[in-house]
């Protein structure tokens, strides 16, 4: 069968490069893919990004199934689209999207079902936001109702930071549309989690568990990011732990939005919070793979990924288990001078060395120009490593990532450090 993998980041090329392992794969196609889908003999890059166009191409190709990495396209019915088409796509509703598309909309539906999460308000005055916020101090968090490219959260821990940021969001219009409604929320401490299942709208399958690094710099300091790195598995879902998430936060959830008529299909990822007394809350929903946890998950893997995808498409992800490999991964993001604020473009990138059994290099913000391979965005790469422990795993990957060149490259050292300690 073909298959079709909707976006351009290094989790859709994890996703590709799993994909095309399997036997009963004739061929993937990466829309609009990236320099490493375009290096990769296994995969064919191909430059459409508009859902009718990307819809037509799967009729003239007779592709199986299509795969939607990003929750853009989601968000804005590409589910919705290719379903009325006849076409197999594998992810949410653009109604179902809401869980990430609309932080108000995931915050109201977890209260209505219990499942815990942050207590919360929504607003969209600014004098109201400000006297919530006096009256419950800090530290305290402001999110952006809409999506935000990862950007809309500020995590306060002073009031004059909490006020600022309903100012830049209300009054300034930072986010537009998407941050004309806020969401405070109060602040949760303890440790992250990335746990993500795939639902087929009534069973429910999970993926290995990671945890993913947001700040920028070492020890968890610097700005936010879209994740610095990840691995996998995260040691604090233990067995208990994860059948407590199972059931007090994914399964309520599923049950939840078919009872609203709204079933859910597609990757599901709850961003957990877990206190110092083990206690799980949600702090969002992302109705899609993680970005980079997709690249640890993907390269731990054993199944045949196209034959869960069918029958996630097929609702009968109940027949499926899957098989993981017992070591650790490890993946490191290698980011662009400039990023998050304002990545460089350009700045060649020599060093990748050939896919290892115990190593291999995921490209997310790269592309070819005249047969050089360059920097194109934020996140610009994510070596991943396999090792028996964290910390084998991290070796192998630290050693590939000091041999690969670009100017300005930033990267964390200690990527997995919850891991080891
Ligand atoms: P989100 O996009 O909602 O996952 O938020 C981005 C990051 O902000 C999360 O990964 C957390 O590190 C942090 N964050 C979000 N909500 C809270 C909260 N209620 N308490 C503490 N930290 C939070
Ligand atoms: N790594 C966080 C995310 O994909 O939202």
């Amino acid at each position: 069968m073909k298959i079709l993998v909707v976006g351009s980041g290094g989790r859709e090329h994890a996703l590709a490069w799993k994909l095309a392992q399997s036997e009963r794969v004739q061929t993937v196609f990466v829309a609009p893919g990236n320099g490493g889908t375009e290096l990769d003999t296994r995969l064919v890059t191909v430059d459409l990004h508009e859902p009718q166009a990307l819809a037509d191409f799967v009729v003239a190709e007779h592709i199986a199934l299509t795969l939607v990495g990003p929750e853009v396209p989601l968000a804005a019915g590409i589910v919705n689209l290719f379903r009325s088409r006849g076409l197999k796509i594998f992810g949410p509703t653009r109604e179902a999207a809401q869980l990430e598309s609309s932080k108000d909309f995931a915050k109201s539906f977890m209260q209505r079902y219990g499942i815990p999460t942050a207590k919360y308000e929504t607003f969209s005055d600014a004098a109201a936001a400000h006297a919530y916020i006096d009256a419950n101090g800090a530290p305290i968090v402001i999110k952006a109702d809409g999506l935000a490219a990862g950007k809309g959260v500020v995590v306060a821990m002073t009031l004059d930071e909490a006020h600022g940021a309903v100012e830049h969001m209300l009054a300034d219009n930072a986010f537009g549309d998407a941050g004309a409604r806020i969401v405070i929320e109060e602040f949760l401490a303890g440790e992250e989690a990335s746990f993500i299942v795939m639902c087929d709208g009534k069973n429910v399958l999970a993926l290995a568990t990671s945890q993913d690094h947001k700040r920028l710099k070492d020890h968890d300091q610097g700005p936010n990011t879209g994740g610095m790195g990840a691995y996998s598995p995260a040691p604090i879902v233990t067995p208990s732990m994860h059948a407590r998430v199972m059931r007090e936060i994914i399964n309520p959830t599923i049950q939840g939005m078919a009872r609203d008529g709204i079933p859910f299909t597609g990757f599901l990822y709850a961003g957990l919070m877990i206190d110092a007394d083990g206690n799980p809350r949600t702090l969002e929903f992302n109705c899609r793979m993680g970005d980079p946890e997709t690249q640890p998950i993907m390269a731990r893997l054993k199944s045949d990924f196209a034959t869960v995808l069918e029958h996630a498409c097929n609702g009968t992800l109940d027949t499926v288990e899957l098989e993981w490999d017992r070591r650790t991964a490890v993946g490191v993001v290698m980011a662009a001078a400039g990023y998050p604020d304002s990545p460089r473009k350009g700045d060649v990138i020599d060093g990748i060395p050939p896919e290892a059994p115990e190593c291999v290099t995921f490209h997310a913000g790269t592309r070819v120009v005249g047969g050089t391979l360059q920097a194109s965005g934020g996140r610009v790469l994510c070596v991943v490593g396999l090792g028996d422990s964290v910390k084998m795993a991290q070796k192998r990957a630290y050693e590939t990532v000091e041999n690969i060149h670009f100017n300005g490259a930033q990267y964390r050292r200690d990527i997995g450090w919850r891991g080891i300690k």
